[in-house]
């Protein structure tokens, strides 16, 4: 830890406030001028220590946006932090969860710092995929995972986040589907799974909101080259390069682009869906490899 973090809790999960070196402890948080702070939006990314998250947590930082960053890993955060303070000047507020405990989810939102706790987006983007077996050859523990980050870490983030933007009369839930949510494809049973009910809950959270301005929105990309992959196959690097071979594959930062877009239209306009998938992909299984 740095110079003036501060933290809470019980080991498993911690809430950091990511500041300047010393000669600018005297402020909380590094923050604009009060006028530009007060337009501010605060956009709580979980999964912002890699991939789409992390893309997502610079496009919105160079808008001015005020950013809470949550993983598990919170040394990526910091290093993330670091950057995104030097390089935007934003203001940033870490907290180190494991969206699958549901009360380390519930303490983390619910100890947020006042001036933290108003969020007007959430990206719901944590989330992974455990190999690539036969159902019924599968992994218990890979399903159990996948079940419990993709599905009901989504889920617990969503619940307790959700009831403020409720009441305050404004917020933006942004989930990251999948196309596996649409198309299911060999060894994928069980992300395709989760993803598919990703796009359920996006669905029916959109009906449940009818009344409230709430926005829902669910972007499902296909393939994107980050971590992804080597988390799926359990380190294996060598195995999860050859998912890219030959194909020019998107990037997180097309997908935090499109996240970003999704974000910034008239309060009036939903944006309920959007698939994006490289020009080599034509659908969960087709892809375009020149060599
Ligand atoms: N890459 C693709 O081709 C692709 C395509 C469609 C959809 N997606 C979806 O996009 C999202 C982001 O994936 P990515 O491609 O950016 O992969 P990534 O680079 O592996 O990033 C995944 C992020 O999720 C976080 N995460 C995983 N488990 C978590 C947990 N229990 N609690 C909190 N954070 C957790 C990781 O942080 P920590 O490990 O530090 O916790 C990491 O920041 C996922 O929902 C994925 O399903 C990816």
């Amino acid at each position: 830890m740095g110079n003036g973090e501060w933290g809470v809790g019980n080991g498993k999960w911690g809430i950091y406030n990511y500041q300047l070196p010393i000669t600018n402890y005297q402020f909380t948080h590094y923050q604009l001028p009060i006028n530009n702070y007060q337009m501010k939006k605060i956009v709580l990314i979980t999964g912002a220590s890699s991939g789409i998250g992390e893309a997502c947590a610079k496009v919105f930082a160079d808008s001015g946006a005020r950013l809470i960053l949550a993983a598990r890993r919170l040394e990526r955060l910091q290093k993330l932090a670091s950057q995104l303070v030097q390089e935007f000047a934003v203001d940033t507020h870490l907290v180190q969860l494991d969206v699958s405990n549901r009360s380390a989810v519930e303490t983390a939102i619910s100890s947020l710092p006042t001036e933290w706790s108003d969020i007007d987006i959430l990206i719901n983007n944590a989330g992974l995929s455990r190999g690539l077996d036969k159902l019924h050859e599968g992994d218990f523990q890979d399903w159990e995972e996948m079940i419990d980050i993709n599905i009901k870490g989504l889920l617990y983030v969503t619940r307790y986040v959700l009831p403020g933007m409720v009441s305050r009369g404004r917020g933006h839930i942004i989930n990251i589907g999948s196309i596996a949510g649409h198309q299911a494809y060999p060894g994928g049973n069980v992300y395709c799974g989760t993803k598919a009910a990703v796009k359920s809950i996006s669905e029916g959270l959109k009906l449940d909101l009818l009344g409230t301005p709430v926005r829902v929105t669910s972007v499902d990309p296909g393939m994107v080259e980050t971590e992804f992959s080597e988390v799926r196959f359990h380190g294996d690097e060598g195995r999860a390069s050859k998912v890219y071979q030959g194909l020019t594959p998107l990037t997180p930062e097309d997908v935090a682009d499109v996240i970003f877009f999704c974000a910034t239209r008239k309060p009036h306009v939903n944006i309920n869906e959007v698939i994006l998938m490289p020009v080599d992909q034509a659908s969960a299984t087709m892809v375009n490899r020149r060599s």
